[in-house]
């Protein structure tokens, strides 16, 4: 067996299809860019591109990250749905400020955005919920995330609690469901080229105003 320093050199990175990426044409928001990288994305295939990875930091400083699904992008951010009791949730409400990365295998792309975050509207959320299949809102009610589960026994018992609730009243939510939306003041677009030529597009918001600038890779 070779080892694994060599299996992991052997493997290919960045084979997504390739785009000239012209930074003079880019657009004035990364809103704009964003949408557009996304629609390319999807157009290439690339799967699960909602996913993305929420870091945020603990009550020490030190740092934590998650897959959790972005579900839309608005005036007021990148949107995202957690649950408040969760330890992603009591590190926002301590310390709202975090970073999301987007990596994008199939178009060689990756969006990286840090800033502040705010939960949205309590109505928002549990519209959010609402909107959810039967066992989905069941997991969230049965949640204690990332609590230790001692026997697997204890998870099963705990939906089915909840299901049966949500069954005998449909209008049953959870209290912690929160939809909440990052705002970035940074907002980086990075580009993969052949000749490792990669192209990084920074746009930086000054007042109200967005700023571009590229970047040394
Ligand atoms: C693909 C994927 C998508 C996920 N989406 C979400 C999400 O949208 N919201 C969420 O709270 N957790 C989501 N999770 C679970 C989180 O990654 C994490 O395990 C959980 O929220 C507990 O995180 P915490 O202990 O940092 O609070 C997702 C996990 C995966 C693998």
């Amino acid at each position: 067996m070779e080892s694994l320093i060599h299996r992991l050199k052997l493997l290919p990175v960045l084979t997504g299809r390739l785009s000239d990426f012209d930074t003079t044409a880019a657009p004035d928001t990364p809103q704009a860019l964003f949408m557009q990288w996304l629609d390319e994305a999807l157009e290439s295939g690339v799967v699960e591109p909602q996913v993305t990875t929420l870091s945020t930091v603990d009550a020490d400083g030190a740092p934590d990250a998650r897959s959790v699904m972005l579900l839309d992008v608005s005036e007021e951010g990148w949107h995202f749905a957690a649950n408040a009791a969760s330890p992603k949730g009591r590190q926002l409400a301590r310390q709202p400020r975090a970073a999301m990365t987007f990596y994008w295998p199939g178009t060689a792309r990756q969006v990286r955005l840090r800033g502040e975050v705010r939960p949205l509207a309590r109505e928002l959320g549990l519209a959010d919920f609402r909107s959810r299949p039967e066992m989905s809102r069941a997991a969230i009610l049965a949640a204690r995330q990332s609590e230790v589960l001692e026997q697997a026994d204890d998870l099963a018992q705990a939906l089915a609690q909840q299901l049966a609730r949500l069954q005998e009243d449909p209008e049953l939510a959870s209290e912690h469901w929160t939809l909440y939306a990052l705002k970035p003041r940074e907002v980086e677009f990075w580009q993969s080229n052949e000749q490792r030529r990669f192209t990084r597009l920074c746009y930086r918001l000054q007042g109200q105003q967005w700023t571009r600038q590229q970047l040394w890779p």
